[in-house]
Order: structure tokens, then sequence, then C-alpha cells
């Protein structure tokens, strides 16, 4: 066992380091307060190969492992956790034609993303359904060589912004999880359009939208995999894209314990700098602590995905862990900051409001359990 990173990692992390405090941090507040769209920043960063890394370099893409896109999403979200959101979800909705698609479908739906920037969606959650995916209603009726979609998703990440989108649809809703198939679609296409913004409490930058279908014609030679097999490629694709959520809350989650540790020499209380109370220091050490043992969750979990081992309940482990770690990290780094913790002055309050999310999307953190859960008894 070797827990060194190889100097190609090394590289990569240092790549998305800078790339986080030259083009991200600085720009974070901006586009929080705003709730304004980072293209441009996002384009760069695909500039430097850190958007659709999973895209194979057969197809013309990165091809990065799970565990190296964790190492560079950790250092993007360090900057900004609503833009790394944005940048993640290419992966999450190209994820699912890694897994399902054919050659043909790779070369049409891959090549373009990896040759060009563009953004791409992950449709999975809807208004009556987003814990239980088997129970979607969005309905794609088969007419001819086609099949026609309609109704709603929701919470969809570049909702408003995607060049491609990939759907999950029911062809039977008394089926259940047996009815539903995955679809690939394109911007443009006649009856797909976005609803209105997420005014979110965090992740601001990121863009959270409905995504209407109104008789959206889609060719069934654009579905991935047999019809009924969605349900299946929706799973394999959050094993695979849980673990990076555990690297995005433990960059929240860093960046609130470097910013705290800087206060705590810096702040005085009773003439002294706060950091020499136990209160204080026992705060610091839990986080460090908890931090640690998030991040080593989640190269773990990333580590047996690369190794083609099932992972569910690893992934689980790790985005359960490092978000809640996330939290409860953001949470004490406002209570070292006192008064001013509570403020749009210092940067810690977005990070709390930030890490929110995390115990909530990509599976809440309370069907991770179940996950787990069903592992642990099923073994
Ligand atoms: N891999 C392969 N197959 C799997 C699987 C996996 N990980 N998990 C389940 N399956 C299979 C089961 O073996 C079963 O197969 P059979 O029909 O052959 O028996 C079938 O799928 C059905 O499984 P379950 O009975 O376990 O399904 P369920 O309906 O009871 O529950 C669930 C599944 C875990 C609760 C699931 O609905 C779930 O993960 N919900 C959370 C949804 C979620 O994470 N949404 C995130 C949206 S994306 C997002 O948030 C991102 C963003 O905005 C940025």
């Amino acid at each position: 066992m070797d827990f060194r990173l190889s100097d190609e990692q090394q590289a990569l992390q240092e790549t998305a380091r800078r790339f986080a405090r030259s083009e991200i941090a600085p720009a974070a507040a901006h586009h929080d307060q705003t709730g304004e769209f980072p293209r441009a920043i996002i384009q760069k960063a695909w500039e430097l190969g850190l958007v659709s890394t999973c895209i194979p370099e057969t197809y013309g893409g990165v091809g990065l492992s799970v565990i190296d896109s964790c190492l560079a999403v950790e250092e993007l979200a360090w900057g900004c956790s609503g833009m790394t959101t944005s940048i993640m979800c290419n992966d999450l909705g190209l994820m699912p034609i890694v897994i399902a698609g054919s050659d043909e479908q790779k070369k049409r739906w891959l090549e373009p993303c990896a040759a060009d920037f563009k953004l791409v969606s992950f449709c999975l959650s809807e208004p009556e359904a987003g814990s239980d995916v088997a129970g979607l209603q969005l309905l794609a009726e088969r007419d001819g060589d086609d099949y026609v979609l309609n109704g709603t998703k929701c919470w969809i990440t570049n909702g408003g912004e995607a060049d491609v989108y990939t759907v999950f649809a029911t062809s039977d809703r008394s089926s259940r999880h047996k009815g539903i198939s995955a679809f690939v679609i394109a911007r443009g296409t006649p009856g797909l359009s976005a609803g209105k913004k997420e005014d979110k409490m965090g992740q601001r930058a990121s863009d959270t939208r409905v995504v209407h279908f109104d008789n959206v014609r889609v060719p069934a030679a654009d579905r991935l995999g047999h019809e009924g097999e969605g349900f299946k490629i929706a799973m394999q694709t959050l094993d695979r894209t849980r673990p990076p959520i555990g690297a995005l809350a433990t960059g929240i989650a860093r960046r609130a314990l470097e910013e705290s540790v800087a206060y705590a020499k810096e702040r005085k209380a009773f003439g002294f700098p706060i950091g020499g109370f136990q209160a204080v220091q026992f705060l610091l050490a839990d986080m460090a602590k908890d931090i640690e043992a998030g991040r080593l969750l989640t190269h773990q979990s990333a580590w047996m995905v690369d190794q083609g081992l099932r992972a569910s309940k690893y992934s689980s482990f790790a985005k359960c862990f490092a978000t809640d770690v996330a939290m409860r990290v953001t949470t004490d780094a406002v209570q070292i900051f006192g008064g001013n913790g509570y403020t749009k002055e210092y940067p810690v309050e977005k990070l709390m409001r930030d890490a929110k999310l995390m115990q909530i999307y990509e599976g809440t953190n309370q069907i991770q359990r179940l996950v787990i859960a069903r592992e642990l008894l099923k073994e």
C-alpha cells in the first residue's frame, strides 16, 4: 500500500490548485452574490483539461481515473464549490454514455464534448421523484423509430446552459425501475426547454433549473443500452460519481479549516490569539482529523471504482461521511469566527451555505445510509 501520489497526479493537483487560486477563488464572491453563471471560467478550466475528464482517450478525452478526478475536484472546490458542481456535472452527464453507450454513440456524443467546450446535464430527479428514482414519471412513448418524451425534471444542474442532456424516462410507470430507459438529447431539440433558475441558499454559481419536455422526439438510436436498462445505468453512474462528491466536500471543508487556522492565529481575545485556547484548538483538531478521514474514504472508494470493483457501499461511505464532515467543519468555522463569521465580509458563511447542498444532492445522506445498510444486509 502506497499513499504517495505519482508525479503525474501531483502535476494534475498543482494545475487545479493554481487555477482555483488564480481564477476561481477571486470570482467566487461575485458569482455567489449575483448568481451569474461563470461560463468563461468553466471554459478556461476545460482548456486545462479539468472538465469532462471521464471521456476516454480513445474518444479524444483526457480519460482521468476516478481517483485522479477526485484530486482535481478537491482543489477546484477549495476555490468555489458552486463552480465545481457545474464542472463536475459534465462527468455526471457523460458517465451514462461512457458506461452504456455503443461505440457509435460514444463517437457521436463524447467526441464533440472532448473537442469543444460543451456543458452537460444529468436529468434524473423530478418534482415527485427525487430519492425514489424508480417512481419517476417522465413518459417516453414509443412511436415508430422514435420515442416521444413528456414531463418535467427538476434540480437539474447546468439545466439552462447545457448542450447535451442525459435523460431518464419511463415507458411504463407501473413497472417502476424496469420501465426506465436512458436517452441522450441535444440542446435545441424541439419541445425541450429550461424553466426558471432556482434562487438557492448556496452554490449559487451553479445553474439549477427545472427542465420541461413537451413532445420531445428522440430517435431510438439515442437510447443508451436496451429499453428498461436506464435505472441500472443511473445507479452505476452514481456509484462512480459519488466519490468525487466526497472530494468536493473535502475541498470545502479544507478551505474552512485553512481560513479558521489563519483567523485563530490573528484574532485576539482576553489578550491572546484565540488559537492559544483549547476551546478553539479542539475544534481545529477535530476539523483536521475528520477532513483527513473523509479524504481517505473518498480515495479508497475512487480506487475501488477504478479497479472495477463493486463500490456502491464505499461510494456511499465517502459521499455521506465527507459531506457530513463538510457541514460540521464549516459550521465550526463560523463558530470560530464568531460574529464575523456570520457576515459576508468573511468567507466562512458562504462555505457553510455551500456545504448544506452536499448532504442533499447526488442522493441525500439518508439515501446513502439506506444503500450502505442494504449492502450490509446482503453480505
Ligand atoms: N448498480 C447496479 N444495479 C443496481 C444498483 C447499482 N448500484 N443499485 C440497485 N441496482 C439494481 C438492483 O440490483 C435491482 O435489480 P433487479 O431488478 O435485477 O433486482 C434494481 O436495480 C432495483 O434496485 P432497488 O430495488 O435497490 O431499487 P429501489 O427503488 O429500492 O432504491 C435507491 C434504489 C438506492 C433508493 C435509488 O432510488 C437511489 O439511489 N436514489 C437516490 C437518487 C439520487 O442519488 N439522485 C441524485 C440525482 S443527481 C444529482 O443530485 C446531481 C446534481 O444535481 C449535481
